[in-house]
């Protein structure tokens, strides 16, 4: 595996493997790299012949009070389990080549971006949609791969693709969890023992919603009800942020369930924000 630091170097690599009609495959992440991370490049590397992993802690993604200085970090650890996955590029870039003193640009995707997560991360997702551009146009992938875990995150990438021409499959890959359901994240590595067990009451409660749903509950308030005090039943969940149905494509809250539904939530245990979601599809 080839490790890259300089952007521009990663750039003429790509522009050799275009000219070589070779397909690059892209993940992009934030390292501390666990099954969730590796799910995405099995698929990358099943799909692509060339397959390029990112890793770059975005400071432009992170609000002032937020972890950007604690945000777990293990480059040896990461590599080691990207050569052992077959990754031909870690792209590795250098902060101040990213974001040179001079820059000034900021991609937006509006509407999107001011929903669910984004009205408690207020310009998170202008911070993530500016640095996938940097990455995209570096790395120039056909396909680049995302977890539903971040839902919102792959709406957001999808509409900027869609907008800006971009002309990159967005692949959508499904959330790996932990064996009590938890859906696995850099950030579990914050939490006590104590508050890791808590954690398993956000899956089960999505999957009790959606029990629910099955069940003949359509009214999302009724839902809303049922979600809210299940959490509540965990005396370490310290703050419901988000909890409810939302439409998939819009995001928007939900009156009655719709005919794809999003099941979303985030919480925060202790200091540690957490987020997790489900589709159920119409019927079942
Ligand atoms: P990061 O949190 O490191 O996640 C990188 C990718 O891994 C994202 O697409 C995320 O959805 C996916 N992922 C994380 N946990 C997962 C799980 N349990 N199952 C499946 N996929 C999972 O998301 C980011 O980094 C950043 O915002 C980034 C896109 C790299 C931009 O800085």
């Amino acid at each position: 595996m080839e490790i890259i630091r300089i952007p521009q170097i990663m750039q003429d690599i790509t522009r050799t493997y275009i000219m070589h009609n070779k397909t690059i495959g892209f993940v992009p992440t934030m390292g501390a790299l666990h099954e969730g991370h590796l799910s995405l490049v099995k698929m990358a590397r099943a799909e692509n012949e060339i397959t390029v992993v990112s890793i770059y802690v975005n400071p432009t993604q992170f609000g002032p009070a937020e972890d950007l200085s604690q945000y777990p970090r293990n480059i040896e650890g990461d590599t080691e389990k990207l050569t052992g996955e077959g990754v031909d590029i870690l792209f590795l870039p250098v902060g101040s080549l990213m974001y040179p003193d001079a820059f000034s640009t900021r991609v937006e995707v509006e509407g999107l971006s001011r929903r669910l997560c984004g009205l408690y991360r207020p310009g998170h997702f202008s911070g993530v949609a500016t640095v996938v551009t940097k990455l995209f146009n570096l790395v120039r992938p056909v396909r680049a791969y995302f977890g539903q875990k971040d839902f919102q995150q792959t709406v957001i990438i999808k509409q900027m693709v869609k907008d800006l021409d971009m002309g990159i499959d967005i692949v959508v890959c499904p959330t790996i969890r932990e064996e009590d359901g938890l859906a696995m994240s850099s950030r579990n590595l914050y939490l006590t023992r104590e508050q890791r067990a808590a954690a398993a009451i956000i899956y089960k409660c999505l999957t009790e919603a959606s029990e629910a749903m099955k069940s003949g509950i359509i009214k999302v308030a009724e839902l809303k009800e049922l979600m809210g005090k299940r959490l509540a039943s965990e005396s370490l969940v310290s703050e419901i942020q988000y909890c409810s149905a939302y439409n998939p494509d819009t995001l928007d809250e939900l009156e009655q369930i719709g005919n794809e539904t999003l099941l979303a939530i985030a919480l925060k245990i202790g200091e540690t924000r957490l987020i997790d979601n489900i589709l159920v599809a119409a019927g079942q």
